[in-house]
């Protein structure tokens, strides 16, 4: 089983990807630490609660609360995506005796921040803790400041970032969590640690249509499906109005399905640089991925060329079905 610390600015997806992350036993989740990105930290934090709510663990991984802001400048947020509170408006769904279906959790966190709690598991679990980044970097960048000797102990960061041969999502050029806080992305994608990029090249192609959803509900109406279908509604409705497609992108799920089955993605070494300056291209992951460039660049990370888009949506059902 491996050892598993999840940074997440608790969007939509995001949640998705906890629900997969908490019902495989391949991962032990050790801890939640979250981040400014799709929505401020404060509604990040007590999304993760709720989440965890939700799905009822039998070991309830911590929490750790993180970064309010990016490294160097303002935060920018994703509600139109993801909703007011971030998780699809899910705190304005009543009970029909008028009681909220997800009220405010009465869980606490660890006194800890998120950069110090990052610090304290690797330290805990050296090479066998999985660090999976699911929003902006600030979190991770922020523990290898204060502490790079341990952080070069973790055994992986899987990170869900980036757009190398197509458009961004934010900008023409920059997916979502790299845009938001590109000096973070800068500065871990040059910390020498084994690290995988999972980008909307990949990410884009693993889609969970409404219909799919709605059927898998019907012959098995499960809390956890429901809450599935009470999530991803708002964001499925900002796809099928923005682009083309009743459903959603799986962009976090596909990161932690690789954390459980490598064969999911398939990989190559590259040299990325994120662009911290530029005036029309900030937040761009530059990369060259051209086959026949392989072995002419320094690795500093590997980047995800390709996806089983269908094993991912597979592994996400049977996970949450089995829950
Ligand atoms: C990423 O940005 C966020 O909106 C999603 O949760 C995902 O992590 C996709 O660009
Ligand atoms: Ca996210």
């Amino acid at each position: 089983m491996k050892h598993v610390l999840i940074d997440t600015d608790a969007g939509v997806d995001d949640a998705l990807a906890i629900l997969l992350a908490l019902s495989s036993r391949e991962l032990a989740i050790e801890g939640i630490a979250t981040v400014a990105g799709n929505i401020d930290v404060e509604h990040a934090t007590a999304n993760v609660l709720t989440i965890l709510d939700a799905v009822f663990p039998p070991i309830r991984p911590s929490v750790a609360r993180g970064a309010e802001r990016p490294l160097n400048r303002p935060l920018v947020t994703a509600a139109h995506v993801h909703g007011e509170d971030g998780l699809g408006n899910i705190t304005t769904l009543r009970r029909p005796d008028g009681s909220p279906k997800y009220p405010s959790s009465r869980h606490g966190l660890v006194s800890l921040g998120a950069a110090e709690f990052i610090i304290d598991e690797v330290r805990k679990h050296g090479p066998g803790l999985t660090l999976i980044t699911l929003g902006p970097l600030t979190n991770v960048a922020e523990a290898i400041r204060l502490n790079p000797e341990t952080m070069r102990r973790v055994g992986e960061i899987i990170i869900m970032g980036g757009a190398f041969r197509t458009y961004g999502n934010t900008s023409p050029v920059a997916e979502f969590n790299i845009f938001v806080d590109p000096d973070a992305a800068a500065r871990i994608v040059e910390f020498d640690v084994p690290k995988t990029v999972v980008p909307l090249d990949v990410t884009e192609q693993v889609i969970l249509t409404r219909t799919e959803l709605e059927c898998r509900y019907a012959s098995n109406p499960s809390p956890i499906l429901d809450f599935t279908r009470d999530v991803s509604s708002f964001y499925m409705d900002f796809h099928r109005d923005n682009d083309g497609f009743d459903g959603c992108y799986m962009h976090d799920p596909t990161t932690v399905a690789f954390a459980i089955d490598r064969s999911v993605l398939m990989t190559v070494p590259a040299e990325v640089h994120v662009e911290c300056k530029g005036e029309y291209t900030a937040g761009m992951t530059v990369a060259d991925l051209r086959p026949e460039r392989a072995g002419r660049y320094r690795t500093n990370t590997e980047v995800a060329v390709g996806v089983d888009a269908g094993r991912v949506i597979d592994l996400f059902f049977s996970r949450l079905l089995a829950c």
